[in-house]
C-alpha cells in the first residue's frame, strides 16, 4: 500500500505560505533595496557572494509582479514595475542565455496585466536577442559558457524566442527555436527520461561529441534541477510549437522525475522533493527543483489530454507544494532566516548556496503557489 500525504490541509498551507512569501519578500527589499541577491549565507541574503552568472535578476521583480496580480495593491504594482525597469537594458544582453528567466517572469507579467505596446516590445527584443546565440553548426542556442555548449538549463529561455518568433511573424527565429528543442531533445535527453546537464559539439564540423556536467555529479549521472527545467521547458516549448515530439519529450522527462523520487511518506527529503543528483552517492535536499518541478507538472497537466495522466501530473505537484509549505521547508518558524525556502542548492562543484534559500527557488515556489491556488479551493483537494 502506498502511503501518501494527507491533503486536506493544502489550500490553507499554500494560504499560509503566499502571506509568508509576500512579507519575506517586502522584507528582503526593504532591508537591500535595488540589489539582486542570489542566495543566502546561513539564512541571510549574501551580496558578495560569487554568481558564476547573472540570471536571476528578473526573479525579486517576478514575484511582485504575482503578489500584485493576486492582491491588486498599488505598492505592489510600483515595486513591481521599479524591479523590472531595473533590468530593461538586459534585453539585449549578450552574454547569457537567460533572457528567458529575466524577462518571462517580469516584462511578460506586466504586459499580460496590463497590456501595454512599449512593454511587450521589449520582450520581443529580448527573444530576439536570444535568438541571436544560434549556432549554426550543432543547430542549439549557445550557453554562457562556449560556444560548444549546450545546456539542458535554456529550455526555460527557448519560450521567449517562440514568443517572439511568432508576435512577429519571423519564420527564421521560429527555425531556430525549433531546432534546438530538437537539438536538446536528441542530445541531451536520454532513452530513460533522464538528463544530461551540457553537450559538447564540434565547432567546426558541427558533430555532437559529449554530454557533461557543471551542477550535476557526473556527465552520465541526473542533476536533479536540470531534469526540471526539461520538464518544464519541453512543455512551454510544446505550448508554443504543437509538435507532439516535444510534448513526448516533456512527459519523459516528468516521468523521470516521478520515478526517482519518493512521494510517499517516509521519504529521504520528504514527498516529492529529490536530491541535488538522484546518483550521487552523497545526497542533499534540492528544494528549488522541487519548486520548478510543481509549477512544470502543473502546466503539463493542463496541457496533456489523458485524464489519468493530467490528474498523476496534478497530483504530483501537490504533493510537492504540500511538502513545501511544511515546516522542514518553509522559513516560517525559522527566526532571523531572510528566505522563503529552504534547503535549496545554487552550485554544489563550487560549493555556492549550499542548502540555503536560492532565488529562483522563492520565484518558481510562488509561482507554483499562484497556479494552484487559482486551481483550487479547499473542497476539491
Ligand atoms: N544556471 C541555472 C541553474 O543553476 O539552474
Amino acid at each position: 500500500m502506498f502511503n501518501y500525504p494527507d491533503l486536506s490541509d493544502l489550500h490553507q498551507r499554500m494560504q499560509r505560505a503566499m502571506a509568508f512569501s509576500e512579507r519575506q519578500v517586502a522584507a528582503m527589499i526593504e532591508k537591500y533595496p535595488d540589489q539582486f541577491p542570489m542566495y543566502t549565507r546561513n539564512g541571510r541574503w549574501h551580496l558578495a557572494g560569487e554568481t558564476w552568472t547573472n540570471w536571476c535578476e528578473g526573479f525579486p521583480g517576478g514575484m511582485m509582479w504575482i503578489f500584485y496580480k493576486r492582491t491588486q495593491e498599488p505598492a505592489w504594482r510600483q515595486r513591481a514595475e521599479h524591479y523590472s525597469r531595473l533590468i530593461e537594458e538586459r534585453q539585449h544582453d549578450r552574454t547569457v542565455h537567460d533572457l528567458g528567466f529575466l524577462f518571462w517572469s517580469t516584462y511578460k507579467r506586466w504586459y499580460d496585466l496590463t497590456g501595454d505596446e512599449a512593454i511587450r516590445q521589449t520582450v520581443i527584443t529580448a527573444g530576439r536577442t536570444m535568438g541571436m546565440r544560434f549556432k549554426e553548426k550543432g543547430q542549439y542556442l549557445r550557453s554562457f559558457v562556449a560556444d560548444d555548449s549546450l545546456f539542458i538549463d535554456i529550455m526555460m529561455n527557448v519560450g521567449i524566442v517562440y514568443y517572439a518568433a511568432l508576435q512577429s511573424g519571423d519564420k527564421e527565429l521560429l527555425r531556430r527555436a525549433n531546432q534546438h528543442c530538437l537539438t536538446t531533445r536528441r542530445y541531451l535527453v536520454r532513452g530513460d527520461g533522464s538528463t544530461a546537464h551540457e553537450g559538447i559539439f564540434d565547432l567546426h564540423s558541427g558533430e555532437f561529441l559529449r554530454q557533461s556536467t557543471h551542477q550535476g555529479w557526473r556527465s552520465d549521472s541526473s542533476w536533479a534541477r536540470g531534469q526540471t527545467w526539461a520538464l518544464y521547458g519541453f512543455t512551454t516549448a510544446y505550448n508554443f510549437s504543437h509538435d507532439s515530439r516535444l510534448l513526448e519529450t516533456a512527459r519523459a522527462c516528468a516521468d523521470y522525475y516521478l520515478e526517482q523520487t519518493s512521494f510517499e511518506m517516509g521519504a529521504p527529503f520528504g514527498p516529492g522533493v529529490p536530491p541535488n543528483d538522484w546518483f550521487a552517492p552523497q545526497s542533499q535536499a534540492e528544494s528549488s527543483a522541487a519548486a520548478i518541478a510543481a509549477s512544470g507538472l502543473l502546466d503539463l497537466s493542463a496541457t496533456v489530454q489523458e485524464r489519468h495522466a493530467s490528474e498523476k501530473y496534478r497530483q504530483a505537484a501537490l504533493i510537492i507544494l504540500h511538502t513545501l509549505c511544511g515546516a522542514d521547508y518553509l522559513a516560517d518558524e525559522t527566526p532571523g532566516w531572510e528566505g522563503i525556502l529552504k534547503h535549496g542548492i545554487y552550485h554544489l562543484n563550487k560549493g555556492l548556496g549550499v542548502d540555503e534559500s536560492v532565488m529562483w527557488g522563492e520565484y518558481f515556489f510562488v509561482e507554483a503557489l499562484d497556479k494552484a491556488l487559482s486551481l483550487l479551493t479547499s473542497a476539491e483537494v
